[in-house]
């Protein structure tokens, strides 16, 4: 009976110990480094805050850096964290096809790589992504133009449209162009949509950096060159931040008034000022993606690798970096306009009255 008692005092104080190594906030917590472009744009610095407070909740300890939109300091972001030890690495890149070297050294350290809502780029060192569905936000945004300007019933137009395009580096940029041209192409094909600059391809139409200044002063010289004696009626922007450099245009070119209303706009994120620009009339449509979904979701996907579970993907098809199919898991972007944004932003919680004020 004493010897029974023995074992069990033992096996009890080793299971003590065993419980203090594992347990959250020691010393042994796994590092999670997350790497995020730029704290110009509003989304990005939701992304970070979301992924810091959902991982720390977890118990991880979080090294979140953001890089100014540039590629070299994101690069020493990256190698800082090698030597330090992170656990995982989770990044947004800047220029998705960058980070081949990089990587590489996170590899041979046995480092896991989740690439964060934009595919990073030529390298086999990238293990998952995790995004919207790209394409689908293009959809949703051609699907909009055609019911706005009633061309699903019948309306024929002709109607002026031009046609913006992201950052050159950014592998979403073509997946968004994608989504949205091929919605909008019968109507383009049969003339009911003219695109007056007839510039479509993406070496004529991308923004670098998604900059909103680049936008501007594009759709300046496209009203200039093309519009001195018409209206332009639609303008397909793939985001918010060109929305504001394209309005920023139009406004300047006395749009916004009764003889040249503002043309069909879209947009995508959701940005506080561009929801502003949506109750006033200036911007038609937004594209909402959930920044707290994307992170969960990525919380379940690092907490996966770092249990050594499987990971949570749902596509294993449309993300090929040039080295690879990146097993990916998709979220849905979701339709925003001036009809449901007050259910959509405000009830979720995602954003305050006082907010958009
Ligand atoms: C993101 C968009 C964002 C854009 C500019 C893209 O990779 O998916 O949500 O608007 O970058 O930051």
């Amino acid at each position: 009976m004493k010897k029974i008692l023995v074992v069990v005092l033992a096996l009890v104080m080793v299971a003590g110990m065993l419980a203090g190594c594992s347990g959250s906030g020691d010393k042994d917590a796994k590092t999670v480094g997350v790497l995020m472009p730029t704290q110009s744009l509003q989304r990005w610095n939701q992304d970070g805050a979301n992924m810091k407070t959902q991982l720390e909740a977890k118990g991880f300890e979080v090294d979140l850096q953001y890089a100014d939109n540039k590629v070299e300091l994101q690069i020493q972001q990256i190698e800082n964290m090698i030597t330090k030890g992170v656990d995982v690495l989770v990044i947004a890149s800047i220029d998705g096809s960058a980070l081949t070297g990089v990587l590489a050294e996170a590899a041979a350290e046995g480092i896991k790589v989740i690439a964060y809502d934009r595919l990073i780029m030529d390298t086999p060192d990238v293990d998952y992504y995790a995004t919207f569905d790209n394409y689908q936000v293009g959809v949703i945004q051609g699907t909009f133009i055609i019911e706005a300007l009633g061309l699903d019933k019948g309306a024929t137009g002709p109607f002026n449209m031009e046609v913006f395009g992201g950052s050159p580096d950014d592998n979403n940029a073509y997946f968004f162009n994608g989504g949205a041209m091929d919605t909008l192409k019968p109507y383009i094909d049969n003339g009911t949509l003219v695109i007056n600059s007839g510039q479509t391809d993406m070496s004529q139409i991308a923004i670098q950096d998604w900059a909103p200044a680049g936008a501007q002063n594009r759709m300046d010289n496209l009203l200039t060159a093309f519009y001195a004696d018409k209206n332009i009626d639609v303008v397909l922007s793939p985001n918010d931040s060109l929305a504001q450099g394209i309005v920023a245009s139009l406004k300047a070119a006395g749009y916004g008034s009764a003889d040249k209303p503002y043309p069909v706009l879209t947009g995508q994120d959701c940005d506080k000022t561009n929801v502003k620009m949506m109750i006033a009339g200036e911007q038609s449509m937004s594209v909402f993606k959930d920044t707290r979904t994307l992170a969960a979701q990525v919380v379940d996907m690092v907490s996966a690798i770092l249990n050594e579970t499987s990971v949570p993907v749902n596509d294993t098809e449309t993300y090929n970096n040039n080295k690879k199919v990146v097993p990916s898991f998709l979220c849905d972007p979701v339709f925003a306009s001036i009809d449901n944004y007050e259910e959509l932003l405000l009830d979720s919680g995602y954003y305050t009255a006082d907010d958009l004020k």
